[in-house]
């Protein structure tokens, strides 16, 4: 049970609940999202395996994404797991599939003002900062820092050692069109 920090996720949406309440909070949230995916909304929600265990989540979102070529991420890892560069893996890989494997044009993150690793990925991968906002937290009023990664900015940085998965199986799914043959 947690019961103060480090919170398992430090997010608007999280869930600051006792266990198990928080958990079957999560899973609700998720199964809700994969029985909505459309192609004017869907969320991905991958699961992030060390040595077989499963030690967090690697979220990416797309929204009206056929029209804008528009991505948002979300991530959590067990506090036990955090701080050894994982954080930055995890995304890179997300990043990957969404401009490589689906095509986005643009990919955005935010995080509160002091979270300073999620703020930092961001920051470490090519992101610019794009502005500040302002939300819930905990009941009360918490900066938000915005950011967002270009295409050509993420090309620049981009790695050759990632390797995609039936990702073309997945487009219709999403809306996105297959890219032309050649
Ligand atoms: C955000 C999160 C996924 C990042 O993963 P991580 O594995 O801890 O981060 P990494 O080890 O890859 O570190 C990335 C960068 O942040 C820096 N960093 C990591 N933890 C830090 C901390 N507590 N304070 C300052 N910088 C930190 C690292 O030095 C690294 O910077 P560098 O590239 O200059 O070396 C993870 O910390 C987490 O699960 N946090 C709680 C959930 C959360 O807040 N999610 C984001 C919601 S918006």
């Amino acid at each position: 049970m947690v019961t103060g920090p480090p919170w398992p996720f430090d997010d608007p949406i999280s869930l600051y609940e006792e266990s198990p309440a928080r958990e079957w909070g999560w899973l609700r949230g998720i199964w809700r999202g994969r029985g909505q995916v459309s192609a004017s909304r869907w969320r991905l929600y991958f699961v992030v395996i060390v040595d077989g265990e499963p030690v967090g989540m690697q979220d990416l979102i797309g929204v009206d994404f056929a029209a804008f070529g528009t991505v948002t991420t979300f991530s959590w890892l067990s506090p036990e797991t955090r701080g050894r560069g994982l954080g930055k893996e995890i995304r890179e890989a997300v990043l990957h599939l969404a401009f490589a494997g689906l095509g986005a044009r643009e990919a955005s993150s935010d995080a509160f003002f002091d979270n300073h690793a999620s703020n930092r990925v961001s920051e470490a991968l090519g992101y610019q900062p794009n502005g500040v906002s302002w939300d819930n937290r905990r009941g009360e009023p918490a900066e938000i820092r915005q950011w967002r990664l270009t295409r050509e900015h993420w090309i620049k940085r981009k790695r050759d050692d990632i390797e995609l998965v039936a990702v073309a199986d997945c487009l219709p799914v999403l809306g996105i069109d297959p890219p032309p043959e050649g």
